[in-house]
């Protein structure tokens, strides 16, 4: 949060994961002259997760400048979609909620298999080329 580019909101936004390796990467929100263009805090994190060796997440958590946690927009719940590990937290207003919770009946990498005849893995990080 304290690195987020936010000269238009002055609306820090931080987020953190832990991936099931072990790791823990974070993001911030990014925001552009042509508002619309801003990039949130998840989509820095889920760029930082892949650009660092992909995985799946196995806890998240989003903050405002205050450090208080923020619920992920719309947008970002179904990019943590894409790279939620089974039973992944999401720290929510009043304690975890899982993925399930925070965007039911999602749209998802199962959505999409039947594309390359159901061989199309999300397992590989590098794959899908
Ligand atoms: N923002 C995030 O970074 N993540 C969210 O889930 C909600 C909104 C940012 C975008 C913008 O820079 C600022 O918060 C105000 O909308």
């Amino acid at each position: 949060m304290t690195r987020a580019y936010v000269p238009y909101s002055r609306f820090p936004v931080g987020a953190a994961a832990l991936v099931e390796d072990g790791r823990v990467v974070a993001g911030c929100n990014i925001e552009n002259a042509s508002l619309g263009l801003t990039l949130c805090a998840e989509c820095s994190l889920v760029s930082n997760l892949q650009m660092s060796g992909g995985g799946r997440i196995v806890a998240f958590y989003c903050v405002d400048g205050n450090g208080e946690v923020l619920m992920p927009c719309g947008r970002c719940r179904q990019l943590l979609y894409e790279f939620h590990a089974p039973g992944m937290r999401l720290m929510g207003p009043d304690g975890e909620l899982t993925m399930d919770e925070v965007l039911p009946h999602a749209f998802g990498p199962a959505d999409m298999t039947h594309l390359s005849g159901g061989t199309a893995t999300t397992d590989n990080p590098g794959g899908n080329r």
